[in-house]
């Protein structure tokens, strides 16, 4: 048989083969990188530095399906500087490496943040004059971003800005540490020095609950829209935003226009768009896995294709990339009781593709493509 003959005969007893789905989409050696190449994006992953060591089948998923990793916790202040100036990057250094060895690209999360911060930080700025309180926000960007300058190309700078129901008229999250101790120009100066420090990187501002068509959201994106007015008003160096994208549509409703309209107006800033955090949480579906899946699978499927309409729109990134590890299934809010594991990830808990996989891919493969960096 000549090779075309072969080719055609084995196209065509694929067509006609009894496989059922979740097999084929197994036997794909394809990743959800290669689908998101396809329009010039990139998919990747949060990851922790454990799992990647003492997993290797988590490892594996990891390497096939991604060209982008991030940090699940490893770059929190919490984690990197238990003691003031004292700092363990170990973590964070042994996930930029694997993604260098991978030949993936790497972002921070994140430099500046109300929460996961060591507990000597937020006694130490209500003692410290208004120099000194700078300087105890900046001191991290300067040493993480310094650190990983050339390695890391893109980091959420300010993560969380926002929130409405703290009840402040213009929506900012006046319980931040940063926000009692600076005020709204915390962000000014955050994205100033992340600047100044690595002028190559891309600056993230990232926030969730950006997503779904609820009154709790429409405050919310608000809010974020009136900041981000202000802040390119002072001509502040964003360069981002970072859509977190955790969905909970067995909560709240999920609208097509809205969302594409909002991401309109993001990216009319001149602004360029990530989704940083997605997983879907199935707390509340029906019970049957099979049945949520396909329904997880059909709302993310949604979701990502009107993001990934806005020419803005560069990578996915998951929180997480398998049901085994994700941080759903121990979340007070989503998790299942009896120690059930939240299925909201691309693969399960035996690292095999699911629907949701099938969803992304599908919404990569028909993707216009992005706007080049230049445009
Ligand atoms: C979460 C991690 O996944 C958990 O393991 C950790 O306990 C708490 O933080 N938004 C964010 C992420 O920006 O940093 C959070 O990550 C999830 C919500």
């Amino acid at each position: 048989m000549k090779r075309r003959d072969f080719l055609a005969s084995a196209v065509a007893l694929a067509a006609c083969s009894p496989v059922p789905p979740g097999v084929a989409r197994n036997i794909s050696r394809y990743g959800l990188a290669q689908h998101a190449r396809r329009s010039g994006r990139h998919f990747g992953a949060a990851v922790k530095s454990r799992l990647l060591r003492e997993d290797a089948a988590f490892r594996a998923a990891v390497a096939r399906e991604c060209d982008m990793v991030v940090q699940e916790y490893e770059l929190k202040r919490g984690t990197t500087e238990p003691k003031p100036g004292k700092y363990d990057f170990s973590g964070a250094d042994q996930i930029v490496d694997f993604a260098q060895e991978h030949g993936m690209l790497a972002r921070g999360h994140a430099l500046v943040w109300y929460a996961a911060n060591p507990p000597w930080l937020e006694p130490a700025l209500d003692a410290a004059n208004e120099k000194t309180r700078q300087q105890l926000m900046t001191s991290y960007i300067d040493v993480a971003m310094r650190r990983y300058a050339g390695r890391i190309g893109e980091w959420d700078v300010v993560n969380e800005a926002v929130e409405p129901n703290e009840g402040r008229a213009d929506g900012m999250r006046m319980g931040s540490m940063w926000m009692k101790a600076l005020g709204e120009h915390y962000i000014d100066i955050a994205f100033h020095k992340a600047r100044d420090t690595d002028e190559k990187a891309t600056l993230f501002l990232t926030d969730f609950g950006l997503e779904h068509d609820s009154p709790r959201c429409e405050r919310r994106r608000t809010a974020l829209l009136k900041l981000l007015d202000r802040l390119m008003g002072r001509g502040v160096p964003i360069d981002a935003v970072g859509i977190q994208g955790h969905l909970k549509p067995y909560k709240e409703r999920f609208n097509e226009r809205q969302l594409a309209d909002f991401l309109r107006m993001l990216s009319g800033y001149g602004l360029k768009l990530s989704i940083t955090e997605f997983d879907v949480a199935d707390r509340g579906g029906p019970p049957s896995p099979d049945k949520r899946d396909r329904e997880v699978a059909s709302v993310a499927k949604a979701f990502l294709d009107v993001a990934l309409d806005n020419p803005a729109m560069g990578s996915i990134l998951c929180w997480g990339l398998s049901d085994r590890y994700s941080w759903l299934s121990n979340f007070p809010e989503y998790k299942w009781p009896g120690g059930q594991l939240s299925r909201g990830l691309p693969l399960d808990a035996k690292m095999d593709r699911k629907p949701l996989w099938d969803a992304i891919a599908a919404a990569f493969d028909s993707a216009p493509a992005m706007r080049s960096a230049s445009a």
